[in-house]
C-alpha cells in the first residue's frame, strides 16, 4: 500500500496507475461504515484509494477542527487489511497553501436547509475538497455514504453539472445492532445517552411505517410524529423532515420515493439520519 503525504508524491504516482480508481474519501477515524464503503470501491475496481483528510474548510467557527480524532496508524492498518492501494494523506497546506485565492462552490438548492442551515459553510467547504480531490486523484468512480445524504446528492448533483468524468457510487448506510447508524460521533455519546439514541431510527422507521402502510398521508402529521419520537427518547430535535429525494423540494401530501431527514442533539452529541422510502 502507497502512502502518499504531498501532492507532488500524488501526482508522480498517479501517472503511474492506468486501471480505473474506486476514490473513498474520509476524514480517518474509520469505522464500519468507511469500511464498507472501502469494500464497496473493491468491488468496482482493484485500485482503491483513500484519502484520509480532517478538512478545516468544512468545520464551522464554533465547531472543535483539533479535537477531531485522527487515529492514523489504526486507519493505516485497516486499509492495508483491506486491500487499498494507495492512502492519500495530506497536510491542510497541501491542500491549503497559502496565498492560493479561494473558490467558491456550493449547491445551493440543495444544501440551503438541514445540515447547511445548521452549519454555514459546511458543504462549500465540502464541495471544494471533493472537487480537489476528484482533480488529483482523478477517480473513475467515487463511493459516498448515504448516512450523510445532502452531501451525497450535492456531490452527485456537482458531479453533473460540472460534468466530471467520474461514477458516484452510493452505499447504504451501515447501522449497529438496533438501528443507530454508524458515526465517528457516536463515541461521544454517554452509556444511558447511547440507549436513548436509537429514537432517531426509531422516528425513521416509524415515518416509513406510517408511509408504507397509508395511515398518514399528510407530511406535517409525520414530521410532528418523528418529532415525538425523539422527544420520547431525550433527543432534542434539530429537523424532522419528509422530502422529494432529488431535489428536497417540500410536499404538502406524501408522494413516494422520498427521503425523511432528521437530526437531533443528545447530551450535547448532534446526531444525523436518514430513509428513503
Ligand atoms: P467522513 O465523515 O469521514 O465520511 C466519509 C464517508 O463515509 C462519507 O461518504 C460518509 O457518508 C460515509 N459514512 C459515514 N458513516 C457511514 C455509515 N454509517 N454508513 C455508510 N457510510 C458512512 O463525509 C466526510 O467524511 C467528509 O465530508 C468528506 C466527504 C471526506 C469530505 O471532507
Amino acid at each position: 500500500m502507497q502512502l502518499l503525504q504531498t501532492i507532488p508524491d500524488l501526482r508522480a504516482h498517479r501517472r503511474s496507475v492506468e486501471k480505473p480508481i474506486a476514490l473513498v474519501p474520509t476524514m480517518g477515524a474509520l469505522h464500519k461504515g468507511h469500511l464498507t464503503l472501502i469494500e464497496e470501491a473493491k468491488r468496482l475496481s482493484d485500485e482503491v484509494w483513500v484519502s484520509i483528510f480532517v478538512n478545516p474548510t468544512q468545520f464551522g467557527p464554533k465547531e472543535d477542527l483539533s479535537k477531531y480524532p485522527r487515529p492514523l496508524e489504526d486507519d493505516l492498518a485497516a486499509c492495508e487489511e483491506l486491500g487499498v492501494s494507495a492512502v492519500f494523506n495530506p497536510t491542510p497546506e497541501q491542500v491549503y497553501p497559502p496565498g492560493v485565492v479561494e473558490t467558491a462552490l456550493d449547491v445551493p438548492s440543495l444544501t440551503a436547509e438541514f445540515e447547511g442551515e445548521q452549519r454555514p459553510g459546511h458543504f462549500a467547504g465540502v464541495c471544494r475538497v471533493v472537487l480537489k480531490l476528484f482533480n488529483l486523484c482523478q477517480p473513475r468512480y467515487a463511493c459516498f455514504g448515504q448516512k450523510d445524504y445532502q452531501q451525497l446528492i450535492a456531490i452527485e448533483a456537482m458531479a453533473l453539472d460540472l460534468n466530471l468524468p467520474i461514477a458516484i457510487q452510493r452505499v447504504a448506510t451501515v447501522r449497529e445492532a438496533d438501528g443507530l447508524a454508524m458515526s465517528s460521533r457516536n463515541r461521544y455519546l454517554s452509556e444511558e445517552d447511547r440507549k436513548h439514541a436509537v429514537g432517531l431510527y426509531k422516528a425513521l422507521t416509524l415515518a416509513k411505517q406510517m408511509i408504507e402502510d397509508d395511515s398518514e398521508t399528510d407530511t406535517a402529521n409525520i414530521e410532528q410524529a418523528m418529532a415525538q419520537t425523539l422527544r420520547a427518547h431525550r433527543i432534542t430535535p434539530d429537523y424532522c423532515a419528509i422530502r422529494h429525494p432529488q431535489t428536497l423540494c417540500r410536499m404538502d401530501i406524501v408522494r413516494t420515493p422520498v427521503v425523511a431527514l432528521i437530526a437531533g442533539r443528545l447530551g450535547g452529541v448532534r446526531l444525523l439520519d436518514n430513509l428513503i422510502i
